[in-house]
């Protein structure tokens, strides 16, 4: 059931890649740069956001960000900015729910996901990628088979340690290679080179990506 009347004005939901300037597609760049309206993270907006630009943080209320937009859509363009690409665990699910898809537009953006498996020059058609970003996948998406790939987001609890100690209690070999890919695209990147038992050593890394190799 569609909440909100029909309006003129769109809700452009911008995907800004994984976080430098550089992974920022052109298209993604332009729309920010028409945005009168600009709602997103703290430090997104920071990035982005120019002088003359209304902003809203999104912080946990997110019925207070739909507002935000319902009123300026009576009058301009929205701009929603997300990391990485909108259609991969972003803000887009609630806003479909929300709004009407028609008012939506999205511009895509570059995942952190695909610049994961670009460092490890690793395809990735034939992985699974789980998210525990909030969350965790249940436990037949997490069966162990030889040469399997899982590609993962990562949060404060689900963390390097975490997910491997569980991916091994699932019957994953201890030896399976692990690659830890944090703060991907920023100067301060850094990728490890692990097993499954290794990462047990390690102190726990979050809010990153991982990709397992069965
Ligand atoms: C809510 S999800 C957003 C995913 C995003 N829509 C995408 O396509 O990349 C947030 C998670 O993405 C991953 N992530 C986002 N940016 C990252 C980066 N620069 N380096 C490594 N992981 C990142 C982390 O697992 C983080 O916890």
């Amino acid at each position: 059931m569609e909440t909100v009347p029909v309006s003129k004005h769109k809700i452009r939901v911008i995907g800004i890649g994984p976080g430098a300037p550089e992974y920022l597609l052109p298209a993604a760049a332009r729309a920010i740069e028409e945005a009168r309206v600009l709602v997103g993270g703290r430090r997104a907006l920071a990035q982005y956001a120019g002088g003359g630009c209304r902003t809203f943080s999104i912080g946990g209320d997110i019925p207070a960000v739909m507002d935000f937009i319902r009123q300026e859509l009576a009058a301009e363009d929205v701009g929603v900015l997300v990391s990485g690409d909108p259609g991969y665990y972003s803000l887009l699910d609630a806003l479909r729910r929300e709004f009407p898809s028609g008012l939506i537009e999205v511009i895509p953006g570059l995942s952190a996901m695909q610049l994961a498996f670009a460092r490890l020059a690793l395809p990735w058609h034939e992985a699974s990628l789980l998210s525990f970003h909030g969350r965790r996948p249940d436990d037949k998406e997490l069966i162990y088979s030889k040469g399997r790939i899982l590609g993962m987001l990562t949060d404060g609890k689900y963390n390097s340690r975490s997910i491997a100690k569980l991916l091994m209690e699932q019957g994953w070999p201890v030896e399976a290679r692990l690659s830890i890919l944090l703060r991907l695209s920023y100067p301060d990147e850094e990728i490890m080179q692990t097993t499954l038992a290794g990462a047990q050593e390690l102190e726990e890394k979050s809010h990153g990506i991982l990709i397992v190799q069965g």
